[in-house]
């Protein structure tokens, strides 16, 4: 008997398996269709930050802030090295001038001269802030010193890590002390939040304005060594999803995101242009792709394509399959980095 050619009856409808089949068939592919294209939308989209590029609403004839403070401002945590600074000479591009926040005077200092002389017309500003305190003195008064009269409309939280050079030592949670636990915890995450808490009265009065989080890769997959660092970039991706629904809710014209690096060939990241490729951008290419998102409807993305396919890959491996592989390479990576160090090298 050819079960192929059994009939049955559907909604008054006579069908063969063969229909069946091929209706299985057409909806599967008209699924993934749908799923590629909404996947490769998000990297078809311009960049819609010009938005943001509008003269302070309330500034009259007499008002003293008319000048350089009448135009955009951006500010942008972080901004002394790596994707910090590219976002900081784009967003200058890009006609904003630029608040930078870091904690060393003389280096941010010099960055700022640079930019400067590259950008002759745009204004710069530095914030000075030591961001692993547990507890920054006159925090909210600095930062509303720094922006009074201000036009700013862009916020972008960039800073993160351990704030601590590169390539000296990994640890698992294990190994940290309270100073370490409360030092990452500040900088990836209590530094962002308390800012965004300063900084939001002054955005809701400016808007349309933008806030932007720089979470990572890091909060997809479990990477050993990035307990707390994996944690905050969640977090961050949380935070975002909610401040832009309450901010829907409470009629603000305030476009949160939180974009996810994977690896970016920044000097922290231990990769430079010789390591440059489709999964791993140099740092002005990632911003570049992370300028263009903006506008985009989603919260939460990854915008260089190498990563979300990346990402697309890791995330298709049965979980054991993954864990595995993480553990193998964190494992090597250890070896590596601690073994280079006579201080740190594991017995
Ligand atoms: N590069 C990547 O592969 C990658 C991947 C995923 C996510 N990300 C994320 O992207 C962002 C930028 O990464 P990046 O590679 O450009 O990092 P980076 O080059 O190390 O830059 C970090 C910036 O934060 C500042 N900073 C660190 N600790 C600070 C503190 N306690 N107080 C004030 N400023 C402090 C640094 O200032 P100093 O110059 O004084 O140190 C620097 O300006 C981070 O949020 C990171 O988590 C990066």
């Amino acid at each position: 008997m050819n079960y192929l050619s059994t009939e049955f009856s559907l909604f008054g409808r006579t069908f063969t398996p063969l229909h069946l089949l091929a209706g299985l068939g057409t909806i599967t592919f008209a699924t993934t269709t749908l799923t590629v294209i909404r996947a490769l939308h998000i990297y078809l989209h311009r960049s819609k930050i010009s938005r943001y590029h509008h003269p302070l609403k309330t500034v009259t004839k007499n008002d003293s802030r008319v000048g350089a403070s009448d135009q955009p401002w951006g500010l942008v945590t972080g901004a002394s090295s790596g994707i910090g600074l590219e976002i900081a000479n784009q967003l200058a591009e890009r006609g904003f001038n630029v608040i930078l926040h870091g904690r060393n005077e003389a280096k941010l200092g010099k960055i700022v001269e640079g930019l400067q002389k590259k950008w002759p017309v745009r204004a710069f500003k530095m914030l000075l802030l030591d961001a692993a305190l547990n507890e920054i003195p006159n925090f909210a008064k600095t930062v509303l010193d720094c922006i009074n009269g201000l036009n700013l409309t862009v916020v972008i939280h960039n800073i993160g890590g351990s704030g601590e050079p590169v390539g000296i030592k990994v640890e698992t949670f294990e190994e940290y002390d309270a100073t370490k636990v409360d030092s990452w915890i500040n900088v990836n995450l209590r530094f962002s939040t308390q800012l965004t808490r300063v900084l939001l009265p002054t955005l809701i009065k400016n808007q349309p304005a933008l806030l932007m989080f720089i979470s990572s890769g890091s909060a997809l997959i479990a990477v050993p060594f990035m307990s707390i660092y994996s944690g905050a970039k969640i977090y961050l991706n949380s935070f975002a999803q909610v401040l832009r629904a309450e901010f829907k809710l409470a009629g603000h014209d305030i476009e949160v995101q939180s974009q996810m690096p994977g690896t970016v060939a920044t000097e922290t990241s231990g990769r430079s242009e010789k390591d440059r490729g489709f999964t791993m951008p140099m740092a002005d290419e990632w911003v570049r792709s992370m300028f263009d998102k903006v506008g985009y409807g989603s919260p939460v993305f990854s915008p260089w394509f190498g990563h979300r396919v990346q990402a697309g890959i890791f995330g298709a491996l049965p979980s054991f399959v993954t864990e595995r592989l993480i553990v193998s390479i964190s494992k090597k990576v250890r070896k590596e980095i601690n073994g280079a160090n006579p201080a740190t090298r594991d017995t």
